[in-house]
């Protein structure tokens, strides 16, 4: 699936001033893209891939998933895209500390038809990243690598078009952060996910065809 920025800005109002982060932004990429959105902590990297997520919405501008236009979505409807079309793997996890690692994974399918099919792919493809073993412990029991590697699999237990991964090799070591970046080749190569990783880190950003360096709003 394709992703279209078309003039984005995006302004926090603060209590005593507003703050402009993305200014007339616009990008595209395309369907089976691995994209690196690069630059320094602060320069609003989360920012924008909450926009692609449809988790936050712009000042301005326009946000395009596979054409469709965010923007005119009924929150249902945002909400079903997101479910179904979507993958985010966010900066902190936000993995459910009192549920147990597979039960983090199961939480986007509970409630669907096919869950049984699922499950029997949470085993397979825990195994081969490493985690199965692990799949029955709390989040707290795990390492930060391993914790990494639930969170991805809670993004794309649906199968997601897209996979949108906030700083995914942060706080890890060298042999950690190679395995998720595998991972998320591997599912961009093998489920031909467009796959959007943000970075501060420039090592991260290397290993990814296209980079898109981020920079400061010039203010009038
Ligand atoms: N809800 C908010 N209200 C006000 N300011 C915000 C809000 N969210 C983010 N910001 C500010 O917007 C800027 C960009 O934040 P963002 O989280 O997008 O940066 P980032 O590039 O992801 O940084 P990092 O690499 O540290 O994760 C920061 O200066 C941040 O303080
Ligand atoms: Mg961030």
């Amino acid at each position: 699936m394709g992703i279209k920025l078309e003039n984005i800005s995006k302004i926090y109002q603060t209590p005593h001033k507003k703050v402009e982060i993305l200014k007339n932004l616009s990008l595209e990429i395309h369907d089976k893209d691995m994209f690196v959105i690069f630059g320094p902590s602060g320069i609003g990297k989360t920012t924008l891939l909450n926009l692609i997520g449809g988790i936050d919405k712009p000042t301005s501008g326009k946000v395009l998933i596979d054409g469709i236009d965010l923007s005119i979505l009924k929150s249902d409807e945002l909400a079903k895209l997101r479910k179904e079309k979507i993958g985010f793997i966010f900066q902190m996890f936000n993995l459910l500390s009192n549920l147990k690692a597979k039960d983090n994974i199961i939480l986007p399918i509970l409630l669907d038809k096919d869950m049984g099919k699922k499950i029997a792919w949470i085993n397979e493809f825990a195994s081969e990243i490493g985690i199965k073993e692990r799949l029955d412990h709390l989040p707290q029991e795990l390492s930060s690598g391993e914790q990494q590697r639930v969170a991805i699999m809670r993004a794309i237990i649906n199968s997601p078009s897209i996979i949108l991964a906030d700083e995914p090799t942060a706080d890890l070591d060298d042999a950690n952060a190679k395995k998720i970046i595998d991972i998320l080749k591997g599912l961009n190569q093998k489920y031909g996910s467009t796959v959007v990783i943000a970075t501060n880190d420039e090592k991260t950003a290397s290993n990814f065809p296209i980079i898109y360096q981020m920079k400061k709003p010039v203010s009038c």
